[in-house]
């Protein structure tokens, strides 16, 4: 399929994606915080203004700017850029600064953390030594997985037996463990990967398609209780990013797995996303959320759907299905790279705006309007994924 006629995309509502100048925006910024940062014990997680706002190397959202540096390379080699050791340089440095989260399962994001991080850097140079790192990641994870409710526990002591919380989020985690089970891990990650999918479609999955946020099991007998939120308005509502997790989450393991119940999980998360989209392509931070300004809405929601439905159209057989998941794709890219949404100026350290990382009224905890980490990081990913898919399909 041609993606591309020169060194852009038309797409179909937002014009061209001029993959080029936003790659050298990232490198910009990217250069900036690595500058800002000398210590590399830090890592950027939100930011209005100049400065994104730090957390420590154990929080979940640690392995995204390394992530950022690794596809920034990537985009560098495939461009033929003069600098491009230097990014392989900055991204195995600010990698190989997370080596002490291989053995953290206070969390479930070790997936996120090191996934990422070394697991991009093991796809993009092959280094043995990453390997025993990533498979060690893996089983900490899957520490936290409990056969009596067959699910990874999202939060909370690995041994609570008053509490059994998992959210959505946890499918994105899932990539790491079967990553591991073929590469020289035990095959029972595979099957943790396997239950936890299943038992996500059972209690997560409203009739609609449309998902929650969290699901409360029972410890004890590993029962159903309850389906709540925490970061979206209601425990009823749908929380965009939370959808977005679903539908990308399904898509890889549909992808790495050709299990047909996955992508139906995927394409019905896609479908109901699709159905509520506003028209131009961001949702607000929550569909049921009762706004729909810009203050309101989810940037890094749009840049996960935009890469999870990139990994849907090279995984579908029809070719009307390829094409309405790869032309929405494109339309979304084409927003994010544009104002209101993505940012040139120094005086953004990010460069995508108007992100939110929750919507919660209730707590009074509405966190909008904001760049957000992991924005940046699907950002960039899409845009080297749909880069190498237009090269490999020149114009005729
Ligand atoms: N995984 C946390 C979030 O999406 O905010």
């Amino acid at each position: 399929m041609n993606l591309v006629a020169t060194s852009t995309v038309m797409t179909p509502t937002a014009g061209p994606i001029a993959f080029e100048a936003v790659m050298r925006t990232a490198a910009t910024k990217l250069a900036a915080f690595d500058r800002a940062h000398p210590r590399r014990d830090s890592y950027p997680t939100d930011a209005k203004g100049p400065h994104w706002r730090t957390v420590k190397v154990h929080d979940w959202e640690s392995g995204f700017y390394p992530g950022c540096l690794w596809y920034l390379y990537e985009y560098a080699r495939d461009a033929g850029w003069d600098d491009s050791d230097r990014w392989l340089r900055l991204a195995s440095d600010w990698t190989e600064s997370l080596e002490s989260q291989q053995f953290n399962n206070t969390h479930h994001d070790l997936g996120f953390v090191m996934f990422d991080s070394y697991g991009n850097g093991f796809r993009l140079t092959g280094r043995d030594e990453y390997k025993p790192i990533l498979i060690q990641s893996a089983l900490s994870l899957a520490s936290r997985f409990s056969e009596t409710t067959g699910m990874i526990r999202s939060w909370g002591d690995i041994d609570d037996m008053e509490s059994f919380t998992v959210i959505i989020d946890n499918m994105m985690n899932l990539e790491l463990l079967l990553w591991a089970s073929r590469n020289g891990g035990p095959e029972t990650l595979r099957e943790i990967v396997v239950r936890h999918a299943d038992r996500t479609i059972e209690t997560f999955f409203r009739p609609d398609g449309s998902t929650c946020h969290v699901v409360e099991l029972d410890a004890r007998d590993g029962s159903f209780l309850r389906q709540k939120t925490h970061q979206g308005k209601a425990d009823g509502s749908t929380w965009s990013r939370g959808q977005a997790w679903a539908i990308y989450g399904f898509a890889y393991l549909y992808q790495e797995l050709g299990e047909r119940r996955y992508l139906d999980a995927s394409l019905r998360a896609a479908e109901h996303y699709l159905d509520r989209l506003p028209t131009d392509g961001i949702p607000p931070a929550d569909f049921d959320g009762g706004h729909d300004g810009i203050g309101f809405k989810d940037s890094s929601a749009a840049a996960v759907v935009a890469s999870a439905f990139l990994r849907l159209a090279a995984v579908l057989d029809d070719p009307a299905q390829i094409r309405r998941y790869l032309d929405a794709a494109v339309s979304m890219l084409g927003a994010l790279t544009r104002p209101p949404y993505f940012s040139e100026s120094p005086a953004d350290a990010g460069l995508l705006l108007h992100g939110a990382r929750n919507h919660c009224e209730d707590s009074g905890h509405l966190f909008a309007d904001t760049s957000l980490i992991w924005g940046e990081y699907y950002l960039l990913e899409s845009l080297v994924r749909l880069h190498q898919q237009s090269a490999a399909d020149p114009p005729a």
